[in-house]
């Protein structure tokens, strides 16, 4: 006989039902008060954090949720103390190697934003192993923000754009919404519709900055290594009680003659 459902598969259930956000992104902090306040150094709270994106990774795929985006390490990262940087890569590297099964085993598209030339070799080597071996896979695109800055990422699509337009290739007039996006590293991967941030902070961190113009923001009080299945289920939940208006009315989107922007 099988056991009676538990309050968090419940709500999993409802969750599912509802209809779950395509792309959520999620700024993870905290992890070094988490750490901190038990008395135990900044890295400890990473490594628990890892936990964290195992755990949160499983619930969105479950759920369906088709690109999960997590800010693993922002370009500004790089000014930590050596030795957090160093520990943080080490981390990196464990987490391709420890979970490259299950990724691939739940048909996950494990991919990465951000100035990825910057990152040492014994990242980038797994990381591109993973990326390459998981490319024609179809549950979820895992996308790691790794050395990713908004701004950084905007300078860069501007100055792509410029190169083309002294190439002949476009003209300064036809630059458009449409045409910046290409040359964002998110391009491909749906409409951001959530971003996440844990640990009570609100801000946005230059995470995602073009992106997430039309995004609903969800602000959780648990640090990101005490993040698990029942905060992500209750952040979600939040979304779907949200009313998304692009800039229409309530009246109009009740209607339903909003037309969303494309992010
Ligand atoms: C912010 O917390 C978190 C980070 C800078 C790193 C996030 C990294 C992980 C969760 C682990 C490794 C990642 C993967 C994908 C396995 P903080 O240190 O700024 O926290 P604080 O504000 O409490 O100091």
């Amino acid at each position: 006989m099988s056991s009676p459902a538990s309050p968090d598969e419940l709500l999993e259930q409802q969750v599912k039902e509802r209809g779950v956000p395509r792309h959520v992104g999620i700024i993870m902090d905290g992890n070094g008060r988490w750490a901190e306040e038990r008395g135990l150094v900044r890295l400890e709270g990473h490594r628990e954090g890892s936990s964290s994106v195992r755990e949160v990774t499983r619930v969105a795929r479950r759920l369906g949720v088709s690109a999960l985006t997590l800010y693993a390490f922002s370009s500004q990262n790089w000014a930590r103390p050596a030795e957090e940087v160093a520990g943080l890569m080490e981390l990196l590297r464990e987490y391709l190697e420890k979970e490259r099964a299950e990724i691939l085993d739940n048909n996950i598209r494990l991919d990465a934003i951000g100035e990825l030339d910057r990152l040492p070799r014994y990242v980038r080597a797994p990381l591109d192993r993973l990326r390459e071996d998981s490319a024609g896979n179809t549950g979820m695109v895992l996308s790691l923000a790794l050395s990713y800055g908004g701004r950084e990422e905007l300078v860069r699509a501007a100055r792509l754009l410029a190169e083309a337009a002294v190439r002949g290739e476009l003209k300064p007039a036809a630059v458009n919404e449409e045409q910046l996006e290409r040359h964002l590293w998110t391009n491909g991967l749906p409409p951001l519709d959530l971003v996440i941030r844990t640990s009570g902070e609100q801000r946005i961190s230059n995470f995602l900055l073009w992106q997430a113009a039309y995004s609903e923001l969800v602000f959780a009080e648990e640090p990101w290594p005490a993040f698990r299945t029942p905060a992500f289920l209750a952040c979600l939940a939040e979304y779907q009680r949200r009313e998304r208006r692009y800039g229409q009315t309530s009246a109009q989107v009740r209607g339903g003659v909003v037309d969303p922007t494309p992010s």
